[in-house]
């Protein structure tokens, strides 16, 4: 069983959706931690519910990035992580832990990229007036969502849908994306992501 960590800083629902694949045996992994930056975000209350030890911190105790990175990259280690999946982790990874998990670290985007990166790709492309939009799920590089995309799926925008509508849409594609990429990735298989 591969073992996998976990990032979110928000309300967590690809989490869930991880967990509950896990869960269900679907995806072969073991979720050994999830990393949280903000240490109010309901996704830590899920993850207690999920029975996924969490490692919680504020950015602003540290004396920069490299000082968190390292911390995080050593709690990675101990408990044994072997890939890092991002799910809403609103924090560009920076060098020290690329160069840790170089080509392990993968990352959920609300947009087919490249178009829309960055904040609030859903808004962005609402207000953009697109017909189509949807869902990437790539590797990390140093860039804000630059690096290679392992599979997409797109959804239709139509007209008299709200913001709120698109966000819908788009949640429910990802929550069966994203395990989905994450299985096809553990079982060395991925260029056949379906
Ligand atoms: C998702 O839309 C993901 O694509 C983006 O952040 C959002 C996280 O949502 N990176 P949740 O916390 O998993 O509900």
């Amino acid at each position: 069983m591969t073992k996998i960590a976990l990032f979110a800083s928000g309300s967590g629902s690809n989490v869930q959706a991880i967990a509950e694949a896990v869960e269900a045996g679907t995806v072969p992994a073991e979720i050994v931690l999830l990393v949280c930056d903000k240490p109010d975000a309901y996704v830590l209350e899920r993850a207690e519910k999920l029975g996924i030890p969490t490692f919680a911190f504020k950015p602003k105790e540290y004396e920069s990035k490299e000082a968190f990175e390292t911390d995080i990259v050593s709690r990675l280690r101990a408990a044994g992580a072997e890939y890092v999946f991002l799910a809403g982790y609103m924090r560009l990874i920076g060098p020290t832990l690329l160069n840790a998990y170089r080509n392990r670290i993968v990352n959920i985007h609300p947009s087919l990229l490249p178009a829309f990166p960055g904040k609030d790709a859903i808004g962005q492309a609402f207000e953009a007036g697109v017909k189509i939009s949807g869902v990437t799920v790539h590797f990390v590089d140093e860039g804000m969502d630059t690096g290679p995309i392992i599979d997409q799926e797109c959804v239709r925008i139509h007209s008299g849908m709200t913001r709120d509508d698109v966000q819908t849409a788009i949640q429910k594609i990802e929550h069966t994306l994203y395990p989905n990429v994450i299985k096809n990735l553990l079982n060395g298989n991925r260029e056949e992501q379906n």
